[in-house]
């Protein structure tokens, strides 16, 4: 008897520990703090819908669930339908939310019609999602394409005001996230203007509940989910997926005494990366990838940070800047993006790429001396020099770079030395092959929140100058928002959309633009703005 219940209590003593064991996993999933920012409407979907890596025949839906009770492996029906009102539901089915993957659930629905609208949502616990909606890539000849390019969302810098404006708009096929989805510092918070949103959890992100919890926070936030609800994302991570100026093998925002090991916090921050995107798993954690867009359009997803970059310079006189073995992509990513680009038949080949790629003066800006920024591709010219040898004795041309991380909005020629007449003439265009455009940050601070104004519009007026950056033919500072990409057959057009403030949530944009580069004779910059 007295064993009985010895061994009664025993089972019941286990059952305890395995109730706390899994209350404690479920709830280790992010930090304590984010469930008090759940919208009870929204039960069990808090984080929203989002789809992404559309191709001409699937695409990649994704959720989320936090479950009410327990920490087992979740059942999440999804329905994917031609209309919202779910009358024509072309495809179902049934997927699983495992605790070891966060209770994020992803799903890759193929057979599905090229440039084609669908709506979809998910079911759990007598439940269903926000309906999302999602289309296809184009194949075939394409009139036109619209993308939207993004990058560099801070949460405590302010509003996500630009994403609610890209949210609604009804022309946009797919947006490019260029990175920095997330900053993995502690604090933050507009500098200059006195704002903050505070981050969760308030610690830099190391380990993966960190990074768990700081995604969490981003995706609650309504504008970012509303822009993922209504379009499909293209995603690639710059460097605060995991730290400041991210290479392969650490970061300036890494100290191994403090942090631990680089190896260890890298795999938790790809592994949350992965759980939170709407992107298809792959074995390799591998980001480098390649979409079509029927005979008008290739682009080439690139990973400037965690596949091959090497340490960046630690300035001009060290002899690792001109280090011809030194990478940013590194030679198997090259040779797969040239050989890509060679094969293409599209006629116009996009790259989305982290950092500003084209060649930048900037030493009579910031300093009489020369200056060199060590992160960008100005900082590995040997190998950016490999790649425009090659475009250049292959005659490829119509090479679009879309580029994020610099905060700011900038247009170049694309050519390979813009201060050598034997390369490059702005009159004519000779040495031109493409352009690069980068988007500004949706809020991560600018040049005016850095520094006093008339500072940002002298900085601006010697970028400009045509002895130091000839080839360079848009540029704004201060200003939050998106780039757009419109692409016909014959031009690329480019329109910057800026948030009227981050400071107080709002919905209004300012247009700016168009920059068209023009395909038939090269001739770049038709449209130009004063
Ligand atoms: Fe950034």
């Amino acid at each position: 008897m007295k064993n009985n219940l010895k061994s009664k209590g025993l089972i019941i003593c286990c059952v305890l520990v395995l109730c706390m064991l899994s209350g404690i996993e479920a709830s280790a999933q992010f930090h304590p703090a984010i469930p008090q920012s759940f919208d009870s409407d929204l039960a069990p979907f808090y984080f929203g819908v989002a789809s992404g890596d559309p191709h001409p025949g699937d695409v990649v839906l994704w959720t989320k669930v936090v479950p009410e009770t327990g920490s087992g492996a979740q059942q999440v029906t999804w329905q994917l339908a031609a209309d919202s009102n779910f009358t024509q539901v072309l495809k179902s089915g049934v997927a699983m939310a495992k605790p070891e993957t966060a209770y994020t659930v992803k799903v890759l629905v193929d057979g599905l019609e090229p440039g084609s609208y669908y709506f979809y949502r998910f079911r759990n616990g007598g439940r269903w999602s926000p309906i999302g909606r999602t289309k296809t890539t184009p194949a075939g000849d394409v009139e036109e394409l619209h993308l939207a390019v993004i990058s560099c969302v801070n949460y405590p810098s302010g509003y996500f005001n630009a994403l609610e404006d890209l949210a609604r708009r009804k022309d946009i096929d797919v947006v490019l996230h260029l990175g920095d989805y997330i900053y993995e510092y502690g604090g933050g918070g507009n500098r200059k203007k006195g704002f903050s949103r505070p981050h969760i959890p308030p610690h830099e992100c190391v380990s993966l509940e960190d990074y768990r919890s700081r995604y969490a926070q981003y995706r609650l936030d309504p504008q970012l989910q509303e822009a993922h609800r209504l379009h499909p994302f293209i995603i690639i991570w710059d460097d605060h997926e995991t730290a400041n100026n991210s290479y392969a093998t650490g970061a300036q925002n890494h100290d191994p005494r403090r942090e631990g090991s680089w190896e260890k916090r890298k795999a938790a921050a790809v592994q949350a990366w992965f759980e939170w995107m709407p992107i298809a798993d792959n074995p390799a954690e591998n980001i480098i990838r390649k979409f079509s867009f029927g005979k008008l359009a290739d682009l080439w997803m690139l990973d400037e940070r965690l596949t091959a970059r090497s340490p960046q310079a630690r300035g001009v006189d060290d002899p690792a800047l001109t280090d011809s073995t030194r990478h940013m992509i590194g030679e198997e990513q090259r040779k797969w993006l040239l050989e890509g680009m060679l094969n293409s038949e599209a006629r116009w080949k996009l790259i989305g790429n982290q950092v500003i790629f084209s060649p930048l003066h900037d030493s009579r800006v910031f300093s009489r001396n020369p200056t060199v920024r060590m992160d960008r591709w100005d900082g590995y010219p040997a190998e950016r020099q490999k790649m425009f040898d090659f475009w250049y004795a292959h005659g490829l041309n119509n090479i679009v770079v879309l580029t994020g991380d610099v905060h700011t909005s900038w247009a170049f020629e694309l050519t390979a030395d813009p201060l050598n007449p034997q390369v490059y003439d702005r009159k004519t265009g000779k040495g031109v092959i493409g352009a690069e455009f980068t988007t500004p940050s949706i809020s991560s601070f600018n040049f005016d929140e850095v520094v006093p104004r008339f500072i940002t519009w002298e900085a601006k007026r010697r970028f400009k100058r045509k002895k130091h950056n000839p080839h360079l033919r848009f540029l704004d500072l201060n200003r939050h928002g998106y780039l757009t990409l419109t692409l016909t057959p014959e031009t690329a057009r480019a329109d910057w959309y800026f948030a009227k403030t981050i400071l107080k949530k709002t919905d209004k944009v300012k247009h700016c633009g168009p920059i068209i580069l023009q395909i038939d004779d090269n001739k770049l910059f038709k449209n130009r703005i004063k």
